[in-house]
């Protein structure tokens, strides 16, 4: 695993979805946003990129089981800070829904990826995570049934620790990707990060990010 301490974290995260975007060369370009607090400056900054937003296919690694336009939606965060400011067809940003119940949202969006790409594992250009101070990413948390799907590419899982129940990515869908890029901020995640770039992982479900064929970089600020 690549391991970037960066002192521009926006702009270099910036630098690199960019540079994935650009190697999709003019074909749709599959990236996966994540949730949380720390891509929202990022996504604010890309916003003002000049990209080919029209070959953008957004995808989102998980969702919380609320509305979109609730508070702690990925979604309206994704809305508000990127995806109101550039012009990617609608048609092309695919909502995992919150609203619903969370099995079948799960399965609509897995039968929509699944129709996107046949009886591959859907391959996505670009995927975005973060990682919680107890290791978790996108919502594949420790202990938690998700983290030992192989099958299925998007569950919902619930999480006691938090008492609720989150759609997510699986490993399968994940390590399919092209190309992943962690995007984690602070000491107390360097740490985290060090020790699994020592092989120190933990059993943290970050740790079980290894792309079958694509690239890994952990990008520190
Ligand atoms: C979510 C995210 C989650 C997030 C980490 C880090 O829905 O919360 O997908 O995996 O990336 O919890 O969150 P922060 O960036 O807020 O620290």
């Amino acid at each position: 695993m690549q391991v970037v301490n960066s002192s521009d974290f926006v702009r270099d995260a910036v630098k690199r979805i960019a540079e994935a975007s650009f190697a999709a060369a003019g074909g749709p370009f599959r990236l996966a946003l994540c949730g949380g607090q720390t891509p929202r400056a990022i996504y604010e900054a890309l916003a003002a990129e000049d990209l080919d937003w029209r070959n953008f296919i957004i995808t989102f690694g998980d969702e919380r089981c609320v509305p979109p336009d609730h508070s702690d939606s990925n979604y309206r965060m994704a809305c508000e800070s990127l995806l109101a400011r550039v012009p990617i067809p609608e048609e092309n940003i695919l909502r995992l829904k919150g609203e619903m119940p969370p099995e079948e949202a799960a399965n609509i969006y897995e039968r929509e990826l699944r129709q996107r790409s046949g009886d591959e594992v859907f391959s996505h250009d670009l995927i975005l995570l973060g990682m919680g101070e107890d290791g978790h990413t996108a919502s594949l948390f420790p202990a938690t049934s998700a983290i030992g799907e192989s099958d299925r590419w998007v569950v919902a899982n619930e999480v006691a620790e938090l008492a609720t129940c989150r759609l997510t990515f699986t490993f399968t869908l994940i390590n399919a990707a092209r190309r992943v890029l962690f995007l984690v901020k602070g000491e107390r995640k360097r740490e985290l990060v060090e020790g699994i770039a020592r092989g120190n992982g933990h059993n943290y479900p970050a740790a079980m990010v290894r792309p079958h064929e694509g690239s890994l970089l952990w990008l520190v600020g």
